[in-house]
């Protein structure tokens, strides 16, 4: 029955096709076409541009906004929702990356098919993609590293890791390919994304890392006071006024302070705190970050021990992926195993709990090699508290283009 449904559907196009060199008409959606219908009856509106917008300040600063493609970010975003594309039919990307939570969850441990969970805490999706410019010091092509691990360059190959991982989605890729190519919705966003209606297995992947590429966070109250001063137009901007906007004078006058414009003062002095300690491992504005990758001293002994689990590599042990911290207020509880439940015991680790791993990065030891001790007072917390806050933009989990497009 399908079969002859696709002939006709087929034949029904050709007729359309060729009505089309006669008549040079442009072709309307045709509204009785059945793939059509079954988008319709199934999913949302799903016509957009995806493309990311980058505040000028950021672009100044290098980054690179991404190309997307629309139509196949359409059919990514309905892949990303597809419960029906998991072993037991309850299981989705966006369980574990949803959106009112960055794209992260909220488990310590994520939980995947048949309740079993993974062993480590689920990542924010944001700024996941190409973005070149501030990665080149780490790869050639350019592309971020991604997993807690830093395993991959590639969102396709994650894909396929949560795909066939049997404590995340379960499937194989031939079943995942089946169930696809059993949905007569994709038949059309397949046309609309990639010209033909038989979906292959490198073209499924390739959607949903342009859908998740889409995904940015660049909306955040530090980056709307950061265009109102290095973005401004009226300024000749350059990497470095922004640079030293942003690293700005190291001493902090502790008598009245006149924050810049967009900053309460807690946020302001939050920031000198930021850029003084913690901002060469997770810069917001990924040009200014050096360091990607490092052991920051959880505990002396660790149970996951990350990179070195891959490499085999003693030195790699500890060694864990350096967040840019863009939406922390989203995504706790934090660190790969999800040890800490508040931005407030994370700070608190690293003002006094540093632990002396042999691996543990120089940035945070002192001359003699024994862990820093940041011993930031009451009101350092709180200021750190309130520029960290800043970092977050809530709009992506409100944004439609990146909801859930499957009707209820
Ligand atoms: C069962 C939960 C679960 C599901 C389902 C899941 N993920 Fe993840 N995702 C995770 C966890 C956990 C990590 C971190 C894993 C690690 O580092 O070992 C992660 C990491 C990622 C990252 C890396 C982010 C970064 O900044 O490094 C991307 C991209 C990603 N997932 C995309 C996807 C896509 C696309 C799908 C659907 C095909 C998916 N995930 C399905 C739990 C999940
Ligand atoms: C030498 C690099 C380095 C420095 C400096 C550093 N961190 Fe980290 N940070 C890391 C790494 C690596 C992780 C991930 C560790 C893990 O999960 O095992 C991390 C994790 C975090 C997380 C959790 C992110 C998440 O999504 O789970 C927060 C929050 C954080 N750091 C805040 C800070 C603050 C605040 C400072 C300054 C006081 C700071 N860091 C200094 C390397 C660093």
């Amino acid at each position: 029955m399908r079969k002859v449904t696709l002939l006709i559907a087929c034949f029904a196009l050709l007729w359309v096709a060729c009505k089309k060199e006669e008549s040079t008409v442009a072709v309307v959606p045709d509204e009785t076409d059945p793939g059509l219908l079954a988008v319709k009856r199934t999913l949302v509106h799903l016509d957009y541009n995806y493309a990311p917008n980058l505040p000028n300040y950021l672009i100044t600063a290098g980054l690179q906004p991404v190309a997307i493609d629309n139509a196949k970010a359409a059919l990514g975003r309905v892949l990303f929702y597809d419960k029906s594309l998991s072993r037991d039919g309850r299981i989705s990307c966006a369980s574990c990356h949803e959106p009112t939570r960055a794209f992260s969850d909220l488990m310590g441990f994520s939980m995947g098919v048949g309740n079993q969970r993974l062993e480590r805490q689920s990542m924010p999706l944001a700024n996941t993609a190409n973005f070149a410019a501030h990665y080149r010091a780490l790869d050639a092509n350019g592309a971020p590293p991604l997993l807690w691990d830093s395993r991959t360059t590639s969102i396709a190959e994650v894909s396929r890791f949560a795909i066939t991982n049997p404590h995340e989605m379960g499937m194989t890729l031939s079943e995942w390919m089946e169930r696809i190519r059993a949905k007569d919705y994709y038949a059309y966003l397949w046309k609309k994304a990639f010209g033909h209606s038989t979906p292959t297995e490198a073209e499924a992947l390739q959607a949903l890392g342009e859908f998740v590429g889409a995904i940015s966070a660049a909306g955040s109250p530090f980056d709307a006071a950061m265009e109102r001063h290095a973005g401004n137009p009226q300024f000749t901007v350059t990497v470095d006024s922004i640079r030293v906007f942003y690293y700005g004078p190291i001493v902090i006058p502790t008598t009245r302070v006149v924050p810049p414009a967009g900053f309460t003062l807690s946020e302001f002095r939050g920031m000198r705190l930021f850029t003084n300690h913690c901002s060469s491992c997770h810069s917001p504005i990924r040009p200014f970050q050096t360091v990607f990758e490092a052991c920051n001293g959880l505990s002396t002994e660790y149970k996951d021990q990350g990179k070195g689990l891959r490499t085999g590599k003693a030195q790699d042990n500890g060694v864990f992926k350096a967040a840019s911290l863009r939406n922390v207020m989203l995504t706790p509880p934090f660190m790969h195993d999800g040890r800490f439940k508040t931005l407030r015991e994370v700070i608190d680790f690293y003002s006094t709990g540093i632990q002396p791993h042999p691996n543990l990065h120089p940035l945070l030891r002192n001359a003699d090699g024994s862990p820093k001790r940041f011993n930031f007072s009451d009101q350092d917390k709180e200021d750190l508290v309130s520029f960290l806050k800043m970092l977050t933009d809530f709009r992506p989990g409100g944004d439609v283009r990146f909801s859930d497009p499957f009707r209820r």
